[in-house]
């Protein structure tokens, strides 16, 4: 077996600022409130000519750059989102060919929020087996097109972006260290976009209405809160680590009060917990890879360094995993 060690990291999100007093401007809600029940200051708005495709594909490209790979060596892409610009083809298929990775194979994978862990999960199979040594992983959603902005408590929520990382084949203990998914299928009502009248058959009724993104909210805050400590905590013990080994924690940014609490319940202190929330809001599928590039970037994570990701979301399903940040056992050629 090998190691699937992460080489490169890439994000986009778009200019286009969208400020919680903004949205006071046709929703019946205030800075203080968003502020106060989620930590959120700001989030970032998809403009015309920008996609799910296009965001997803800067930030794969940023990746490969990042990782001194071109494009056309990977062998497989996974896109993780719940927004893909078509039901087909998949969003992979049309990064793959805004990338020109005309060598890969690529599909997309749809556990809502927690889709780039799943994703990341997935295609480090490919890796550890020794199938493919060099696979990009995405996690894009563009969640501000099915918003319902008269729904104040589920609108000021999301936000839009793209976040990627490259993982390739590593002799060396680095990477993925160890993995931990689940879904809950009977709580899927609580988290959903679409329903079931939105794709009736030849003999059903043709009522088909635009496809709104409806939220149960505190289910999910309270979902979410004892989800996160659990899967964390078996990710963690998975990888034969305790919390004392783990340097950084990554949680899904939905809620800062969530984020609070879990971290609360695994006893681990802020400074060990990356949070972004107050910037981009939710951006779904993108927000941990998100966290993961500024992390890197701030010099927050360095090589050798633990970090646990946790995502959450519609499935209802959750996605842990232990990292170990660093490519020293990648061989030249296959990383820089
Ligand atoms: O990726 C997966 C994602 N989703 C989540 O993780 C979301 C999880 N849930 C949450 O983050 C929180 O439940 C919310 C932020 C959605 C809501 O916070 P809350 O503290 O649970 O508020 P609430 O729904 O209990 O609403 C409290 C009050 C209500 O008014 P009344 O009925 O008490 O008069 C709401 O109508 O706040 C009102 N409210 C708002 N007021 C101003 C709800 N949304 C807003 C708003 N602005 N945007």
């Amino acid at each position: 077996m090998y190691h699937a060690a992460v080489t490169g990291w890439g994000m986009y999100v778009p200019e286009h600022v969208l400020t919680n007093d903004d949205l006071t401007q046709f929703m019946d809600t205030s800075d203080e409130w968003i502020r106060s029940r989620t930590g959120i200051r700001e989030r970032r708005v998809a403009g015309a000519t920008e996609t799910t495709t296009t965001m997803a594909a800067a930030a794969g490209r940023a990746a490969c750059l990042k990782a001194g790979i071109d494009p056309t060596e990977l062998e497989l892409i996974i896109v993780g989102t719940f927004t893909p610009d078509q039901y087909m083809p998949s969003t992979a298929s049309l990064v793959q060919h805004e990338l020109g990775a005309s060598s890969a194979a690529a599909f997309d994978l749809n556990t809502a929020c927690s889709g780039f862990v799943y994703a990341m999960a997935v295609g480090s199979q490919f890796v550890q087996t020794g199938a493919y040594s060099r696979v990009l992983i995405i996690g894009a959603d563009f969640a501000s097109r099915f918003l319902d902005y008269s729904d104040r408590g589920t609108a000021i929520l999301f936000g839009d972006g793209a976040g990627a990382v490259v993982l390739q084949r590593s002799e060396k203990k680095e990477g993925v260290l160890s993995i931990e998914l689940g879904s809950d299928g009977s709580a899927g009502r609580h988290l959903t976009l679409g329903g079931a009248e939105s794709f009736v058959g030849l003999n059903g009724a043709r009522k088909i209405d635009r496809p709104f993104l409806k939220m149960n909210g505190a289910e999910v805050f309270r979902f979410a809160v004892r989800i996160m400590g659990e899967a964390a905590a078996t990710a963690t013990t998975k990888a034969g680590l305790t919390f004392d080994d783990i340097d950084l924690l990554i949680p899904h940014q939905a809620n800062s009060r969530i984020i609070e609490a879990a971290a609360k319940r695994l006893q681990m202190p802020r400074e060990r917990v990356w949070v972004n929330v107050d910037r981009y809001a939710n951006t779904s599928c993108a927000s941990i890879p998100i966290c993961l590039v500024e992390a890197e970037q701030t010099g927050r994570l360095t090589d050798g360094m633990n970090v646990v990701v946790i995502g959450f979301g519609g499935g209802l399903t959750w996605a842990a995993a232990v990292l170990r940040w660093g490519a020293t056992g990648v061989k030249r050629g296959d990383a820089t």
